[in-house]
């Protein structure tokens, strides 16, 4: 598990913290209870806060979104930190030093620091093949592209040799254990008979693009292609432990620098580096997967101006629409770039040159106009019919404005579009608001539901197919919360293996390791924040605040270890039966081939 300061030094670090002034640097709270505060939900849109932050406990927890976690959790998922990052920073603010790196190495951390060294030898070895015999085509290929030799260069562009173990005969010779080459991600795991293994090169004979995280870590790569009959035009890294392709941005490293007073998001590998060959040094781009509010937050962290520059295809146009809304709910100002010339920022420099891409930053609309143009594209306004439905598309999107000032705006922009009224505009829009609100009420209602039964659960994907066993294992965590010092009855009755979920047993484990480390700390939960995603301790939070109403004698104890050990059992055994059918089938498959032979 990966811990990185000592208990201590966390304790220490918590006593002095207070939750409560570190969230009002960023959401207006008022007093809702002795213990608790309440605001609007920065992590989701809302307009009645649900926001619930504990200055007893030092915790927050959203009812509408349910983010939750403790002040270190609150600043991971306000500025896009990592842990030690968010430790550090708080430890700052209070005058604390923090411990240095070797304290804190654990084997995760171990494990993390070899994938990006080997990631970094890696991308070295690329580009080195680059330049040889082997990799001529490939030179030959973005040079035809335009890209010059500094861009190459800057840009770290290499390119995987042909052969099956270019890369992974390397790696062994450097040292590197097969485990430690796998977890990389770097080759491909083909079974073969008689369950061995073999390890080959997941990248070969691509054009390589090393992608590099804003703290300059090699994190992953994306290899394209030259064969245009290839089905993976692009193949990129797996997700492994270094590399998170929902959290990280395609030359960030470069556009975090950057003098321009807005960062430009496109689309590919290859636009981000035509344009900051043309002078662009504020394009970014997404890693092949629709932009994820981690992404926007990343974007945030560096800049308030975000200028969407899509493919012009109606992929692109799906894609901003998606963007636009993620990004104007982190506040974010978003303007879009319509391309013209081209079908993407590539092909557009390359043709029409940098004043030309210039100018079209510069005439790039805001959000809300483009979306109104996308509407009104679509009809023909000197027939009534299609106004009035034009109008009621444009109503739509002037009821899903956030702000009362851009609807205002919007709204007799729209009017005169549309030669209507302000006045039937704005009632239109008014009607729709009020439906809006009704919608909202009942999709809360029915998230509540869903939430309390687990359904379409992101942080415990077995908890529904396992819906009983969770509970029971929840009720263990929960017991465990409130009553630490029946650790050892508890474990008497039932151990981590038992567990069928696996985020529930990491809990469990989780809590286990703080309270024998703390023997007499009251609350193990508070220090979670160490071994779980933002995401997660929002459920953890939830676990321990409804952890106060739990009745834990030693009946309970047994009663839930009891039906989850039972549900264990059923569950192994109906896997173990599935695999014994399985090898039933084969024996007879095997043998009517036999017989045929
Ligand atoms: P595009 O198909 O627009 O590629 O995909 P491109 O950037 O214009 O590439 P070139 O100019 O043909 O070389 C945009 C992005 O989508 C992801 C990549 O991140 C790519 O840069 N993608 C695309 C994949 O991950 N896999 C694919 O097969 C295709
Ligand atoms: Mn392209």
């Amino acid at each position: 598990m990966a811990q990185f300061f000592g208990e201590e030094f966390l304790h220490e670090l918590r006593s002095r913290l207070d939750i409560v002034s570190i969230v009002e640097q960023y959401v207006t709270l008022k007093r809702s209870s002795s213990s608790s505060m309440v605001g609007l939900c920065p992590f989701h849109n809302e307009k009645t806060p649900s926001f619930h932050v504990d200055g007893q406990k030092q915790l927050f927890y959203c009812f509408g979104c349910n983010a939750g976690g403790d002040a270190i959790t609150f600043l991971m998922k306000m500025q896009n930190m990592s842990y030690p990052e968010a430790v550090t920073y708080l430890a700052e603010s209070v005058g604390m030093t923090v411990p240095t790196r070797d304290t804190f190495d654990s084997e995760i951390t171990h494990l993390r620091k070899t994938i990006l060294e080997m990631n970094r030898r890696a991308a070295r070895y690329f580009h080195e093949c680059l330049f040889q015999s082997e990799g001529k085509a490939a030179l030959d290929y973005i040079t035809g592209r335009g890209l010059t030799k500094n861009t190459i260069i800057r840009f770290g562009i290499g390119y995987s040799p042909a052969g099956w173990s270019g890369l992974y005969d390397k790696l062994r010779e450097w040292g590197y254990k097969d485990e430690q080459i796998k977890a990389s991600g770097l080759v491909v795991v083909s079974e073969r008979e008689k369950g061995t293994t073999k390890l080959f090169d997941r990248f070969r004979g691509r054009v390589m693009f090393p992608i590099i995280d804003a703290n300059g870590n090699v994190i992953g790569f994306g290899g394209r292609s030259m064969d245009p009959n290839d089905p993976a035009k692009y193949l990129n890294s797996p997700e492994v432990i270094t590399f998170r392709k929902g959290n990280n941005l395609y030359a960030m490293n470069y556009a975090k620098a950057t003098k321009r007073d807005c960062l430009i998001l496109c689309e590919g590998y290859m636009d981000v580096i035509a344009m900051h060959q043309a002078g662009f040094d504020n394009a970014v781009a997404g890693l092949g997967t629709a932009l994820t509010p981690e992404q926007g937050r990343l974007l945030k962290k560096y800049t308030d101006r975000v200028v969407l520059c899509y493919d012009n295809d109606e992929a692109g146009r799906k894609a901003t629409q998606r963007s636009m809304q993620v990004l104007s709910s982190l506040d974010l100002q978003v303007r879009v770039l319509t391309l013209r010339g081209g079908k993407d920022p590539d092909e557009i420099i390359k043709k029409e040159g940098r004043a030309f891409f210039q100018a079209l930053v510069d005439g790039s609309e805001t959000g809300v106009d483009f979306r109104l143009n996308e509407i009104l594209r679509r009809y023909d306004l000197s027939v009534d019919s299609e106004r009035v439905q034009c109008s009621g598309e444009v109503f739509d999107l002037l009821a899903s404005l956030r702000q009362d000032a851009q609807r205002e705006i919007y709204s007799s922009r729209a009017a005169k579009m549309l030669t209507l009224s302000d006045d039937t505009v704005k009632r239109e829009v008014a009607k729709r608001l009020r439906n809006l609100e009704r919608l909202r009420k009942k999709q809360q209602e029915k998230d509540e539901n869903n939430r309390l039964r687990g359904v379409g659960d992101r942080i415990n994907p077995q908890r529904m197919t396992h819906l009983k066993a969770a509970r029971a294992e929840e009720d263990l965590i929960s017991v465990l919360l409130a009553f630490p010092e029946k650790a050892n009855k508890i474990c008497e009755q039932i151990s981590p293996e038992d567990f069928v979920t696996d985020f529930n047993r990491r809990v469990f484990m989780a809590l286990l390791e703080q309270i024998r480390e703390n023997p007499t700390a009251t609350e193990p939960g508070l220090l979670l924040s160490q071994y779980f995603q933002p995401d997660e301790m929002g459920r953890i939070v939830s676990f321990i605040s409804s952890c106060d109403a739990i009745n834990a004698d030693d009946k309970e104890i047994l009663r839930a270890a009891t039906v989850l050990k039972e549900e264990k059992r059923r569950i192994d055994q109906r896997a173990a039966g599935g695999d014994q059918a399985f090898a039933e089938n084969l024996k007879r498959l095997r043998e009517q081939r036999k017989t045929k032979e």
